[in-house]
């Protein structure tokens, strides 16, 4: 019998842009094992440079191009219907730039997961590196959480934390938070295709089976220490 910490779990990746977590994710399955199988890329814009990326990796990639839909209910129904053409055991956003319609979200309720550029609850939105420098933040950092209806607002599970340095400009700070994310995403899969990880009917996060009271922080590579 097979192992259910090794089998690979189908996955799908949406993505609006450059793809540098996706890339992560791909060379964490090549190099780390990472037991996923990325059945499909799918992006909202033509243009994603996601798109070469996956290309490259041999991955099937697909456009639905939001333009073309009259509304959000359409675009995401029919977003819906391509991806569950894979049956994916999980839904991975990675820099997905679309606000997704409730039903969309119930349907994959417990399955799909975002990457936030920011410790949440803290900078739900965009522009979250700028946002942080102007209130004066001396810890910034990404998070990873169950997506809900609630924009930004689904559980966290995992975080990774960034120092702020007295002259940072919101790129120089983005480009580090980056760097743990791409660590941080990973390993956010991971937790979630070794079976260790799901959404209770709480909207609480059950790891190994008990409710995580506060999301985990990366361990592996981390930045220069917050205070
Ligand atoms: C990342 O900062 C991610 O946290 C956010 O969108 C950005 C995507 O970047 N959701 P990339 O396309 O993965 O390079």
């Amino acid at each position: 019998m097979s192992d259910p910490a090794t089998t690979p779990i189908p996955v799908v990746i949406l993505i609006s842009g450059r793809g540098s977590n996706l890339h992560a994710i791909i060379e964490a399955v090549e190099q780390d094992g990472l037991p996923i199988e990325i059945r499909a890329v799918i992006s909202n814009r033509p243009a994603a440079g996601g798109l070469q990326v996956a290309a490259e990796a041999g991955i099937a990639t697909d456009v639905i191009d939001h333009t073309e839909f009259t509304g959000r209910a359409a675009f995401d129904h029919a977003l819906q219907a391509r991806i569950d053409a894979c049956q994916p055991e999980l839904v991975i956003l990675a820099g997905f730039m679309r606000i997704l319609t409730e039903d969309f979200v119930t349907h994959y309720r417990g399955r799909m997961l975002n990457i936030h550029p920011s410790l949440l609850p803290e900078f739900p939105g965009l522009n979250t590196h700028q946002r942080a420098l102007d209130a004066g933040c001396r810890v910034h950092g990404a998070s990873v959480h169950f997506v809900t209806a609630d924009m930004d607002g689904g559980p966290v599970f995992l975080q990774a934390r960034v120092a702020v340095r007295a002259d940072d400009t919101a790129e120089q700070l983005a480009s580090r938070v980056l760097e743990q994310e791409h660590q941080l995403y990973p390993q956010a899969i991971r937790l979630f295709a070794e079976g260790r990880l799901s959404l209770g009917d709480n909207d609480d996060v059950l790891l190994d089976a008990s409710v995580l009271e506060q999301p985990l922080q990366l361990t592996a590579r981390a930045d220069t220490p917050c205070s």
